[in-house]
Order: structure tokens, then C-alpha cells, then sequence
């Protein structure tokens, strides 16, 4: 397997508080990786810095993409959705990529189809409900055709059906993608490998199936077992 992108000793500080502390990791061509964690364990910060969008220290280098090969989709869709329409959000990528109008039109509908929402071209974003508004947020970047997808918490905060929908849409996206959650519902549909963090430590990876029947180490990571959510795979 090819590595697409390598993490070093990376750390992360926000004036006096350690937000990663000496995180490796080797993010393998397809992998489906899980990030879980408690609140405040990391996991957003691990995405801005892969994305390049906070000030870190260690390395983080990109041996068979560039940076801007990696598509962030933010927790909350209002950072992302900033257009006056669906459509102008999620032409915004392939238009910066100088993709000609064609083009970008081809994909802005192929986006908006693969999260079910064809037809909403011309609706204001910030008029949509939030299972919407997290779908369009996830158009934006699929719109871009990314060789590798950071989500972070794509199901958090939504309805049972909005959940699902999510889950199937991560779930049809054939790219290596890291999926930063509380929801281990989902990384357990959607992933074959899992990281633990916890106050900035990496405590755990393996195959996500291990860690999420390991009652033992999710519990000394704040995170609870899940025999009832294990039998809906
Ligand atoms: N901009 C910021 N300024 C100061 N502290 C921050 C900032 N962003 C996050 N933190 C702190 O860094 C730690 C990790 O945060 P975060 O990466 O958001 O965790 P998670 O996504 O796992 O909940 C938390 O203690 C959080 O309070
Ligand atoms: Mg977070």
C-alpha cells in the first residue's frame, strides 16, 4: 500500500494547552480511517493540521498527493456553505480548480446527486435544515474530487434518518478518508481501521472492529461499549 500521507511527532498547542502531543500516523492509499475520542480529545485539531489550516510542529508530509489533493468537510456547515445558492457552493471548488463551465456543471450535478439532493441548485444554504446543509457541505467537497476526504463529525447532532443517509453516502465514496466521530456506529459500518484519542494522545489503532469490542480500553478512553450498536452490523 502506498502511504498518501505521513504524520511525525506532530504537536498542537493553543496558547497554554496541548492539543496533540506526539501523534504518528501513515494514512495508506483506501484506507478508511476512524478518529474517536472524548470531547476535547484532539480530533478536529489532527484534521486542521492535516489540511494545513493550523500552526503545528513535527511533520506532516504528502508522498503520493499534494495538500490540496485533501478535502476537509468542517463540523459545522456554516463555515463551509458561505454562497448565496447550493449550486455557487458547490461550483466553488471545480471554479478554483479552472475547470471549464462545463465541466464544473457536470459536477456540481454529479455532487448533488450522490447526497440526494438534485433540484437544490438554487436554494439559499443557509436556509436548509442541518442533515441538508451537512449533505450540501459534503457536495462541496466531493465537488472537488479529492484523492483523500477529512470529515469531521458528519453525523453529529443529526436525526436517525439524517444519520443513515450520511452513513450510506460516506459509505459510497470509493477514496481514502479519515472520519472524526463520536458516532462509532458509523466507523463501525464505514471504516477497517480506528485511532483512539484522548487529551492529545494517540491510545489505541487498530483494526476498527478490535477496538470497538475492546469494552476494556474504550471505557479508559471515555468511551462507552457498544455491544447494541455492534448488532446492527
Ligand atoms: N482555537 C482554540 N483555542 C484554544 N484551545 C482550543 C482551540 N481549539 C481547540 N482547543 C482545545 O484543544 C483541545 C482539543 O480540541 P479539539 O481538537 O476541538 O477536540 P475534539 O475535536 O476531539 O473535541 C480541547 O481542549 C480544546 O478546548
Ligand atoms: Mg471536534
Amino acid at each position: 500500500m502506498e502511504a498518501l500521507i505521513k504524520i511525525e511527532n506532530l504537536c498542537v498547542k493553543y496558547e497554554e494547552k496541548v492539543a496533540l502531543d506526539g501523534i504518528d500516523l501513515i494514512i495508506n492509499e483506501g484506507e478508511k480511517i476512524g478518529i474517536i475520542g472524548p470531547n476535547g480529545a484532539g480530533k478536529s485539531t489532527l484534521l486542521l493540521a492535516i489540511k494545513g489550516l493550523i500552526k503545528f510542529t513535527g511533520k506532516i508530509s504528502f508522498p503520493g498527493i499534494r495538500r490540496s489533493d485533501v478535502g476537509l468537510v468542517f463540523q459545522n456547515p456554516d463555515i463551509q456553505l458561505f454562497m448565496p445558492t447550493v449550486f455557487d457552493d458547490v461550483a466553488f471548488g471545480p471554479i478554483n480548480q479552472n475547470l471549464t463551465e462545463t465541466e464544473v456543471k457536470v459536477r456540481v450535478k454529479e455532487s448533488l446527486e450522490k447526497v440526494g439532493l438534485s433540484g437544490f441548485e438554487k436554494r439559499p444554504p443557509h436556509h436548509l435544515s442541518e442533515g441538508e446543509k451537512k449533505k450540501v457541505a459534503i457536495a462541496t467537497v466531493l465537488s472537488m474530487k479529492p484523492s483523500v476526504y477529512l470529515f469531521d463529525e458528519p453525523t453529529t447532532g443529526l436525526d436517525p434518518l439524517s444519520k443513515y443517509e450520511i452513513t450510506k453516502i460516506l459509505c459510497s465514496i470509493d477514496r481514502t478518508m479519515l472520519i472524526a466521530t463520536h458516532d462509532l456506529e458509523l466507523i463501525s459500518k464505514v471504516t477497517d481501521r480506528t485511532i483512539i484519542l484522548n487529551d492529545g494522545k494517540l491510545m489505541a489503532e487498530g483494526y476498527t472492529q478490535d477496538i470497538l469490542t475492546n469494552k476494556e480500553l474504550l471505557a479508559r478512553n471515555k468511551l462507552y461499549p457498544l455491544e447494541q450498536l455492534l448488532k446492527c452490523r
